[in-house]
């Protein structure tokens, strides 16, 4: 069975990549099952670089088939902010709940509809050819006050019109079919079935 890494030591990320990729007939690993304990400085200014940056440490450690999502929510009335920046919007140390907390705070005084999106971008390490990224996008509003107990991150503020919910009141198979993780995921999966036939 061919294997493939995921660059991630997000719990969230972790449980929807490997649904999202559970039908290839893969053996997905994470950097724990792997005893990989490694820390990327995401240094650079857009998701590409970022996604970039963690597919390509945790490929060249591991020589595997790597898979690395960097992602963000970007909102209309803040300029696009926190964007790429979205998992340091409360500084170091911060919880998902703080971050949420800071962020509605911050539109406290815009009134809807607060239009918003996620973004993700999956990068995809092989040894020995180039790497490729992939880009998914999901539109929504940030809602006035947090509902759902489902996802993660800023998924509780987070909410799809079209639905009448948050993406953290989705059960985890629908965001998967909608969201920007789970679109960027079906844009890389016929490289991924390639270079792993
Ligand atoms: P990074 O990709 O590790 O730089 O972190 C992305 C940031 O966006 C984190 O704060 C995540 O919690 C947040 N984020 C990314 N994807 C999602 C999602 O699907 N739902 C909620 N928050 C997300």
């Amino acid at each position: 069975m061919k294997s493939i890494l995921l660059a991630s030591n997000n719990a969230g990320k972790q449980r929807e990549l490997l649904a999202l990729l559970g039908d290839l007939g893969l053996e997905i690993l994470t950097p724990a099952a792997l005893g990989l304990d490694l820390e990327v400085a995401e240094t650079g200014t857009t998701y590409v670089e970022n996604a970039v940056l963690k597919a390509e440490a945790f490929g060249a450690h591991s020589g595997l088939v790597t898979l690395a999502d960097d992602s963000g929510l970007e909102v209309d009335a803040l300029d696009g902010a926190p964007g790429v920046y979205a998992a340091r919007y409360a500084g170091p140390g911060a919880t998902d709940a703080m971050r949420r907390a800071k962020l509605l705070a911050a539109l406290a005084q815009v009134p809807a509809p607060r239009t918003a999106r996620f973004r993700a971008v999956v990068a995809v390490y092989a040894p020995g050819c180039p790497l490729e990224t992939f880009e998914g996008v999901c539109e929504g509003e940030i809602a006035f006050a947090e509902r759902g107990a489902g996802g993660f991150g800023y998924d509780p503020i987070f909410y799809l019109p079209e639905r009448g919910a948050t993406m953290a009141e989705l059960p985890e198979s629908l965001k998967n079919t909608l969201s920007h993780r789970g679109r960027a995921v079906a844009a890389a999966r016929p490289h991924l079935a390639r270079l792993l036939r």
